[in-house]
């Protein structure tokens, strides 16, 4: 079977392995891991990054830090893998679902920027701030942002960067300014790639969260780190995730989290991270072949370029017009795994998802027309020539064989 994305470990991986044995730095702390923090850092073109046990608990240190707490709601894309809610609810807070930009596949700015308009306001209150409020600072003139209909403190913003393409920044953020609200952008997927030409760290988020998960485009076996150019605010991220030590001695000032990501996480992150601007190239090249292909058959068509994006590419596939249903693109899949090629479906909606059904929402007709159309095909960086060959003959195969009718496709 053709698998869908594996890493690539040709590089110095096994060598920083051995260096990690050798020198005895196998834990929490250890060279690479700040050189893997240096690394994210000059990649994002952020002035810090702090590295994480996983993407999933850099998005719920970067929360905490920028003061998202019990019963808040966070704004989060409908569309996105469980781990963004995820760390939304383990902040004791819920996600607020929004609606895509069905060209984009990420959060819609302009839905985003009517619905605060249409559902939320802001209120003087005398409640609890922030994480970086100063001890004994006047909180009673502090304006939060409400959700009307619930009462709840909305508290932060999180932009996902689907596929590894950045969502629309300029505009998500200058909402988020005019509302005061932090933005948490989740970039799981999307080291290395660009806004508007410039790395995600100059894309006006407080904190962009990259994951090191093993299916990613840069593995460290799994991790994630957590990026910025608030000083203060990534300390914070780093005083979290390391339980909140004071000092040398065991003295802690609040509830922390053990976060960390171990040197020999760091030592396969470092080798990876050396060789990105290659492990990139490979993936969009994956990207336009497949393009090339799909742009031929009748029925369907490519994965998202958004105009601002230069993506990372991290997974390629299709999408399918023809679909008339769930199961129609189930069928698809099996019947491409009887080829020997590892598709899949994409990420089951939030609001569908069973701890997150009761989760307020907006409306979130593109996001229900547009997740069981997504297929995705092998996309790994050492995908072999002739095993795109094989990929790119079995959908030529099983789409003709269907006698798919252009004219008969919806949306296109
Ligand atoms: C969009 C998104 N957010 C968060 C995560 C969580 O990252 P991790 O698996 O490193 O916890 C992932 C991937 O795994 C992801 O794709």
């Amino acid at each position: 079977m053709i698998p869908l994305a594996v890493p690539d470990l040709s590089g110095n991986e096994a060598l920083y392995l051995q260096e990690c044995i050798r020198s005895g730095f196998v834990s929490s702390v250890g060279p690479f891991v700040v050189r893997l923090e240096g690394m994210v850092a000059t990649i994002a073109a952020s002035a810090a990054a702090v590295a994480t046990s996983s993407g999933t608990t850099g998005l719920h240190a970067a929360l905490t830090a920028v003061g998202v707490g019990r019963d808040d709601l966070v704004i989060v894309p409908a569309l996105t893998f469980i781990a963004s809610a995820n760390a939304v609810a383990h902040c004791g807070a819920d996600p607020w679902l929004m609606e895509i930009d069905p060209v984009s596949w990420t959060l819609d700015a302009d839905r985003l920027a009517e619905t605060l308009e249409s559902s939320a306001e802001r209120r003087e209150t005398d409640g609890r701030g922030g994480e970086r409020d100063e001890p004994g600072s006047s909180k009673a003139t502090q304006e939060r942002v409400i959700h009307r209909q619930s009462g709840r403190r909305v508290a932060a913003i999180m932009p996902v960067h689907t596929l590894g393409a950045a969502a629309d920044m300029e505009k998500i953020v200058a909402v988020a300014h005019s509302w005061g609200l932090p933005v948490v952008a989740d970039g799981a997927a999307a080291l290395g790639s660009l806004y508007r030409g410039k790395p995600l760290g100059k894309s006006g988020a407080d904190l962009t969260v990259f994951s090191f998960n093993g299916n990613k485009t840069v593995t460290a076996g799994g991790g994630g780190a957590v990026a910025g150019d608030d000083l203060p605010l990534l300390a914070l991220v780093k005083h979290l995730t390391t339980t909140a030590r004071v000092g040398e001695d065991y003295d802690h000032d609040r509830v922390g989290f053990n976060y960390r990501m171990t040197n020999l996480q760091a030592a396969v992150g470092c080798a990876q991270l050396e060789r990105l601007p290659a492990l990139l190239a490979a993936k969009r090249r994956i990207r336009a072949e497949y393009d090339a292909v799909l742009s031929e058959i009748p029925g369907l068509s490519p994965f998202p370029d958004p105009a601002w994006a230069t993506g990372g590419c991290w997974l390629s596939g299709l999408f399918d017009h023809t679909t008339r249903e769930p199961s129609d693109l189930a069928d698809k899949r099996q019947a491409l795994r009887r080829e020997g090629v590892d598709a899949r479906p994409f990420w089951k909606p939030i609001h569908l998802q069973p701890p997150y059904r009761q989760a307020p929402r907006t409306d979130l007709g593109h996001t229900e027309a547009i997740w069981w159309r997504i297929l995705t095909l092998p996309s790994s960086a050492n995908l072999a020539a002739e095993e795109m060959a094989q990929v790119i003959a079995s959908v030529r195969k099983i789409w003709h064989s269907l006698r798919v009718d252009a004219g008969e496709t919806p949306n296109r």
